[in-house]
């Protein structure tokens, strides 16, 4: 009897609809598929469900299992529902449905899933989807641009998974963030702060289950809900520090946090804090990292995850507390589990966090950008990195990592690589060419004929095509001779 597959008799279409306009939207985020806009380029839920069901069999098939229409129906139902799952949003999120669609594609071909060959892979929608389902997957093109695309996906960002950047920047900055001895500001800092890039690499940075509250959006009709919590190391800053500033600035502690004083005193903390007092143990990555995966842990369980940084001697982190968690024994669980283990690593003994921690309650979306913009900021405020996602151990860093592609942020280090070379690439040629390509001053005769460029007049704007020509003296004798542009159009585009 010959065997039918899945697809040859019915797929789950309404969901696989679904699924491919969302992936054609514009706008949904850094993605493989964004790299370049390929033509008539497949949506990858399509190649996902394609290759699904060409690889399953059909209940009715197997006769002996299945021998009703009924029981045949059934069956075909339950692997639509593998196949719905596979339509869902992000799905380079969700591991374990790869793996449920991989185990039952195995038990239709013997053990071993077939390798997939596109000839014609163009945008690599097909072998991108293949690969990840876990088949083998070959891409041909002739178009070269299709080819780099396919080989970046199916052989350069495989190759250099879950490797760290190399790039000279970002091991400066992250031995400098982490304690070079040439850093003055890190001149108290603990024997164990330099990492080499090797040992960087053993780290494992994406160890934990991953950042879940990401994209989450909390709700301000409940009081209080968001919490901005900082707590920094026994000996970051010494609490009679704190004390006298209170004296100078004659606070009693029941004032409001609006208070010029209370702001005065957090601008004093903060910088104090910034300045890398103490022995900034956290500025060894093995402890910052052991923070990290601690915060990461509850998220999603306890509190919802917003945003953090760890730096070198104190935390900053921003979560909503889940209903039956109070913020005292999510601060107490997660500060006691860390002392232990950064401890027992160092082989040390005694207090590691200062007893207390410092709270705040966000109190609308304005407060919560500001916040999250703080918290992320930090590193670069204090003059550790330049860009905020430079900084290892924040949610800013942990995003950049989560955008940055298949199926598990594990190219980080390589798209870090790409970001850095393409700016030496952009900064070289605006060295040698960029005095061909000026910026233009709008002028207000030009904002006379376009009145959409009156806001700028007066200001140079950055020119995003140039068309260039060749210029003959005009015949026209009223021109005498000027030289005029050899053109047929001055069009860019007419869409
Ligand atoms: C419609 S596109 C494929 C889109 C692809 N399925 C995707 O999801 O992006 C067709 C591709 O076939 C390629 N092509 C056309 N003729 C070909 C040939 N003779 N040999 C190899 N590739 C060819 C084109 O360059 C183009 O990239």
């Amino acid at each position: 009897m010959t065997v039918r597959k899945l697809i040859e008799v019915a797929i789950p279409l309404p969901e696989i609809n679904d699924a491919s306009a969302y992936d054609k939207m514009p706008g949904i985020g850094p993605h493989p598929k964004g790299t370049h806009h390929w033509w008539a380029r497949l949506p990858l839920p399509v190649a996902r469900a394609v290759l699904f069901a060409s690889v399953v069999d059909d209940a009715s098939s197997h006769p002996v299992r299945f021998p009703t229409e009924e029981a045949q129906a059934a069956e075909r139902e339950r692997l639509f529902g593998i196949m719905r799952k596979m339509m869902q949003k992000q799905l380079h999120k969700h591991l374990e449905v790869y793996a449920e669609a991989l185990a039952q594609m195995l038990r239709h071909c013997g053990g071993k899933l077939p390798p997939v060959l596109d000839p014609f892979a163009g945008g690599g929608s097909i072998p991108l989807e293949a690969a990840r389902l876990g088949f083998e997957a070959y891409a041909g093109d002739l178009n070269p641009v299709a080819v780099l695309l396919n080989k970046c996906n199916l052989e350069i960002v495989p190759r250099w998974a879950d490797h760290p950047p190399v790039n000279p920047e970002w091991e400066s900055s992250l031995l400098g963030a982490l304690g070079a001895p040439a850093s003055s500001r890190h001149e108290q800092s603990s024997p164990h702060h330099v990492q080499s890039s090797s040992e960087m690499a053993a780290l494992d940075l994406a160890s934990h289950k991953g950042w879940t509250s990401r994209g989450y959006l909390p709700h301000f009709d409940e009081p209080c809900v968001l919490q901005s919590i900082t707590f920094r190391l026994a000996d970051a800053l010494p609490e009679k520090i704190i004390a006298t500033w209170r004296e100078e600035l004659r606070l009693c502690g029941n004032e409001p946090a609006s208070d010029p004083r209370v702001i005065e005193l957090r601008r004093r903390v903060e910088k104090y804090e910034d300045l890398g007092h103490g022995t900034c143990l956290l500025a060894d990555a093995r402890i910052a990292e052991i923070v990290q995966g601690a915060l990461l842990c509850f998220d999603e369980s306890r509190y919802r995850l917003l945003a953090w940084c760890i730096m070198p001697n104190h935390v900053h982190v921003l979560i909503e507390p889940i209903a039956g968690s109070s913020l005292a024994e999510i601060v107490h669980s997660r500060k006691s589990y860390t002392a232990n283990q950064a401890n027992k690593l160092l082989d040390r003994q005694g207090p590691f966090w200062q007893r207390k921690y410092y709270d705040r309650f966000v109190r609308d979306e304005k407060h919560l950008q500001a916040v999250i913009s703080y918290i992320e900021n930090n590193p670069a405020q204090a003059g550790l990195v330049i860009n905020p996602e430079d900084w290892p151990f924040s949610s800013a860093a942990f995003r950049g990592r989560q955008d940055a592609g298949a199926p598990n942020g594990a190219a980080w280090g390589l798209a870090e690589d790409v970001r850095y070379y393409g700016r030496v690439i952009l900064e070289r040629a605006r060295a040698r060419i960029g005095h061909l390509y000026p910026p233009v001053k709008v002028t207000a005769e030009m904002a006379a004929d376009h009145p959409h460029l009156k806001p700028y007049v007066g200001k140079e704007l950055p020119v995003i095509a140039w068309v260039w020509a060749r210029t003959v003296p005009s015949p026209n004798p009223a021109a005498r001779g000027a030289p005029v542009p050899l053109m047929s159009t001055f069009w860019l585009s007419s869409k």
